[in-house]
């Protein structure tokens, strides 16, 4: 006789269904399972057989055959054990055959304890898309499955656990559906931040429209410390943002039972010695890279040329299109991967070129090497190009409070609610992100702009990417000031940010 067991797998980061179908037979005993498993799912074997053993059951002396199902795409991952064990006991009338609106998934330790596992969210979501109502994983998981509307989550301490819940005998309860806690982490506020205004007014325009900026300035301007303030002034995250972001965070085994959902924005900051595998995403048991792990929200990448230039240019693509397509042995899968960039850099190797100290001994063309680590492409996404003076002597001696981020973000909020009424049943969220044509509708302006734009076409040498991606950035502008029309001094600030003078090489 076959018992199924619904289960679940993932590919990429999307769950689907699994169906594990068990035949026990005479003959020789043996234990196959075939399906295109990987080598952890062929290692259930040996999980299953102790932990059948451990919580008291009999491990049958029959031929046991288990067929993962849809048997053409690759199962990965330890999660087949829970819906094997069941399926073999089910065989072998230790238990009856689960409902048929149940799913499984779990790890098994030898002992028959249920382990954690990575990837619960999305397979939840495929859980409710295939109908199942109810479903059981580690209790460990259950606070992320509960993010998934529509179904009962149990969460499984222990394989005897389940069965005697399976039997009637001592029944669990279902888990409470996880709601966020009132926030209490405490990040760093731009209100510690003396002067630094001009710098200050360009992250809040990049976090309004979610555009890239760069910054330059020589050490200890406060480029890391600008930059790690950003998550202050982020807009609040919707509900199918903080799904999506943390279905890649599940996957990749950084959510935990206290924080199964994402409730702000990812900052990503890696190092500089990254690797592109760790960049872009790949492995053999897939990890999403940072720019997956940023999506929705900002990666920042201090010491930006010191990046291998290989990282560096892997982010061309995922910038345009806000995903990453990944080629591994299992085949090619594709990722979201739409942040905001934030890259913070000297203007030169010694790090003192245009300071009033005169301390940069760097020849011009060392300045030209160093900014030119950075290809022109990827210098041409960055929308904002702000320069990070030192601060001055008397705006750190004043040491008054500056506006909190709190104020900062009021207004954030405020330009992206207008952006999203403007992009209302679109794809698209936010300014930085609209289509070619968006640009021409919403970005339109007056004979006055018209000819500002010409003459900065012409003098700052614009590509027709920057063009649009000045447009974009002057649109936020006009959100932020409430105004439905890009008004002359909207794009005249926007082209500000354009114009730097080291990377004109004009320091
Ligand atoms: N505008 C500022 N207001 C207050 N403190 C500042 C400011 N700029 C820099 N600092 C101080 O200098 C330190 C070094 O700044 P940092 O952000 O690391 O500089 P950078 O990354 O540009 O080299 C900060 O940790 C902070 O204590
Ligand atoms: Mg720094
Ligand atoms: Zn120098």
């Amino acid at each position: 006789m076959v018992t199924t067991v619904r289960s679940l797998g993932l590919q990429g980061i999307s769950g689907y269904e699994v169906t594990v179908e068990c035949f026990l037979s005479g003959g020789l005993p043996a234990f196959d399972v075939v399906g295109l498993g990987d080598t952890a799912v062929k290692e259930a074997r040996e999980r299953v057989r102790a932990a059948i053993k451990n919580c008291g059951a009999k491990f049958p002396v029959s031929r046991i055959t288990v067929n993962l199902a849809p048997a053409n795409l690759k199962k990965e991952g330890t999660v087949y054990d829970l819906p094997l064990l069941l399926g073999i006991l089910a065989g072998e009338g230790e238990i009856d055959a689960p409902a048929s609106d149940a799913a499984f998934i779990g790890e098994l330790s030898l002992t028959g304890a249920l382990r954690p596992i990575s990837g619960v969210l999305p397979m939840a979501m495929a859980a409710v898309r295939a109908g199942v109502k109810t479903l059981y994983v580690p209790a460990a998981n259950a606070a992320e499955a509960t993010l998934a509307d529509g179904l009962t989550v149990y969460g499984v301490e222990t394989a005897p656990q389940l069965l005697s819940h399976l039997r009637g005998e001592k029944k669990l309860s279902p888990a409470a559906r996880w709601e966020p806690a009132a926030e209490t982490d405490a990040v760093p506020d731009f209100a510690d931040v003396m002067g630094q205004e001009n710098v200050k007014r360009a992250l809040e325009i990049a976090a309004a429209g979610s555009h890239n900026v760069l910054l330059i300035g020589s050490p200890g301007a406060g480029k890391s410390m600008l930059a790690r303030r950003l998550p202050s002034i982020l807009p609040d995250m919707t509900h199918d943002e903080a799904l999506e972001s943390t279905e890649i965070w599940s996957v990749a085994g950084l959510t935990d039972s206290k924080h199964p959902l994402l409730t702000q924005r990812p900052f990503r900051a890696p190092h500089h010695t990254l690797s592109a595998a760790a960049m872009s995403g790949g492995g053999r048991a897939l990890s999403p890279g940072e720019i997956s792990l940023a999506h929705h929200g900002v990666l920042f990448l201090d010491e930006f040329p010191e990046f291998h230039r290989d990282v560096l240019e892997s982010l061309r693509a995922p910038l345009e299109d806000g995903e990453v397509t990944i080629t591994r042995a299992a085949g090619s899968v594709t990722l979201p991967s739409r942040f905001m960039l934030v890259g913070a850099m000297n203007p030169c190797r010694c790090g003192w070129y245009g300071h009033p100290s005169g301390r940069c001994r760097c020849s011009q063309k060392d300045v030209e090497k160093y900014v030119s680590k950075i290809s022109g492409p990827l210098l041409d996404r960055m929308d904002l190009q702000v320069s990070v003076p030192s601060v001055e002597f008397e705006a750190m001696r004043r040491r008054e409070k500056a506006e909190s981020s709190a104020a900062v973000r009021e207004r954030v909020n405020a330009a992206r609610d207008i952006q999203k009424r403007r992009f209302a049943g679109t794809k698209v969220t936010c300014n930085a992100y609209m289509s070619a044509p968006m640009v021409g509708e919403f970005c339109r302006l007056d004979e006055a702009g018209e000819k500002l734009l010409k003459g900065a076409f012409d003098r700052l040498g614009l590509t027709a990417r920057s063009h649009d991606k000045l447009l974009r950035v002057a649109r936020t502008i006009a959100d932020l000031d409430g105004s439905e029309r890009i008004e002359v001094h909207h794009l005249a600030e926007a082209i500000q940010y354009r114009n730097t003078d080291i990377l004109r090489g004009e320091g």
